[in-house]
């Protein structure tokens, strides 16, 4: 649905949008409007949705858990998997006798399920107490949506992907004062067989690098002690602009800012995974010693139907060449169990691999046909029972290696950052470089700080104790 008069910008036009909306508020004797986020998905998704908590409080919503007691419901969905669309349905479905109780409440839909048009068209004629429907390229005009609806026009569905320059400057509420996301790139051009990310986040589009550094220097002199670069491909950050900045020298850029912060960044695809990425990773002091490398599959017939673009041996190649760099660094991943045509040799294959890296953690996915991705019409002849089993083969498999890793880091020594407190009184929750968790006996006056703690034991969850 566009509309005939031009395109608003950011931030001046949607500014007088929320003004607007605050008034009309006001005037409907809503004092106190309540807004409530429900975000599903990746880090991607909690980013746009702190994005559409800084606009909520630009038109004058404070923030509720609590649906009953909402103004406006906003669902920001995922569609990676099915699983994750189904709960979405249910929790919009769920609100139709939430405005039965209270007239005037309007309820969004938004993220990358919306993007969808299959689900855009279900939601228009099976969910017709849904108000707005936005896609994952307009989120930052969500002040105009709501006014338009709010004043009494018509549903709002507006899912435009015409791929054009990243809106910057949105409000933005972080919530947290000591860790915090920048999202670096947008989009992805990778078109795994299986993934629908491509279709619903659109081409891939890198921020301008002087951006991305302004808004590190304002975290990290706002007192910001973890910055995550976001991405669904972070390593081809820099493609299609001008300034030759590619990941690794953006990583040194940050890295350069002066102050004692950490960065982390996610995700790492192994087809664009370089040396100089890896050297930029050894060298640079504030960067994790983490690396989230997705494998999805260790079988290279596999990878190849999945349009991975690297082999099981390029991939183990890499995790030598960056533990040759980083003895002591983390690998996590992700793997898809089941892909179309994938038999019991291929996934032993995928097991081996297991073995062979001895990841720190996986996530771990039984694949999920999605509509439009080339891998849904493959022939598929596993039974999702006899996928169930292979999958419960690798979690054991990967519950052992972890075990064995988590006991051998006891009575070593990390650096934490405290980021919140744990769940025992007088206990705080520090974080270390390879993405440990350790509750430690520690002064809420730590919150937010670096220290250097003793990992005393292991049992399901790690301890420790401050070092002097
Ligand atoms: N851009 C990231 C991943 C984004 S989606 C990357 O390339 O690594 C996060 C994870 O969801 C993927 O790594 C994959 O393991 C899983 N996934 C994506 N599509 C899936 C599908 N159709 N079925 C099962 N798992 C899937
Ligand atoms: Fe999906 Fe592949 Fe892009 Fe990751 S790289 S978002 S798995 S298409
Ligand atoms: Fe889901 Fe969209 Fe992220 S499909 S995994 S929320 S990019």
């Amino acid at each position: 649905m566009s509309d005939n008069h031009e395109r608003p910008t950011y931030p001046e036009e949607q500014k007088v949008y929320a003004g607007m909306v605050r008034k009309k508020l006001r005037e409907s004797f809503v004092l106190t409007p309540k807004a409530c986020v429900v975000t599903y998905g990746c880090q991607q998704n909690v980013s746009d949705s702190q994005r559409i908590k800084g606009m909520l409080s630009l038109m004058g919503y404070g923030l509720t858990e609590d649906k009953h007691e909402a103004d406006l419901i906003i669902f920001n969905t995922c569609a990676v998997r099915e699983h994750a669309e189904d709960r979405v349905f249910g929790n919009v479905g769920a609100t139709k006798n939430l405005k039965r109780a209270k007239r005037g409440l309007i309820v969004a839909v938004c993220g990358c399920m919306a993007q969808q048009k299959s689900v855009a068209e279900k939601l228009k004629t099976s969910y017709p107490y849904v108000d707005i429907v936005f896609g994952t390229q307009v989120t930052h005009r969500l002040p105009e949506f709501v006014y338009k609806r709010l004043s009494g026009g018509k549903r709002v569905f507006e899912l435009a992907l015409d791929n054009e320059r990243i809106i910057e400057d949105v409000p933005i509420d972080r919530e947290n004062k000591i860790k915090g996301y920048i999202p670096i790139m947008y989009g992805c051009d990778n078109f795994c067989t299986y993934c629908i990310v491509p279709y619903v986040r659109g081409r891939e589009r890198s921020r301008d690098a002087q951006d991305i550094l302004k808004e590190a220097r304002r975290m990290v002199s706002d007192g910001y002690k973890e910055i995550m670069l976001l991405g669904q491909n972070v390593n081809s950050y820099g493609k299609g602009n001008a300034d030759g900045i590619n990941f690794a020298k953006l990583l040194r850029m940050i890295n350069d800012i002066e102050g004692d912060f950490r960065i982390r960044f996610m995700t790492s695809h192994p087809k664009d995974c370089t040396e100089e990425l890896l050297d930029a990773m050894k060298d640079c002091e504030k960067v994790e010693n983490h690396l989230h490398l997705p494998f999805q599959c260790g079988s290279s017939r596999v990878l190849k139907a999945m349009n991975r673009r690297y082999t099981r041996e390029k991939y183990l190649s890499l995790i030598e060449a960056a533990r040759e760099r980083m003895p002591d660094i983390a690998f996590t991943s992700d793997v898809i169990v089941g892909f179309p045509g994938e038999t019991y040799e291929d996934f032993k294959e995928t097991l081996s691999l297991i073995d062979e890296v001895r990841f720190a953690s996986l996530f771990t996915f039984i694949y999920s046909p999605r509509g439009g991705t080339p891998a849904a019409v493959m022939p598929d002849p596993v039974s999702r029972q006899e996928k169930g089993r292979w999958f419960d083969e690798l979690i054991k498999l990967q519950d052992k290696i972890q075990k064995e890793y988590d006991e051998s880091l006891v009575g070593k020594t990390f650096r934490v950052l405290f980021e919140e407190e744990a769940p025992d009184e007088g206990y705080l929750i520090g974080k270390t470089d390879t993405i440990i968790n350790i509750s430690v006996k520690a002064d809420r006056s730590l919150l937010g700080t670096f220290a250097d703690v003793k990992i005393t034991n292991y049992d399901g969850t790690f301890s420790g104790i401050l070092e002097k």
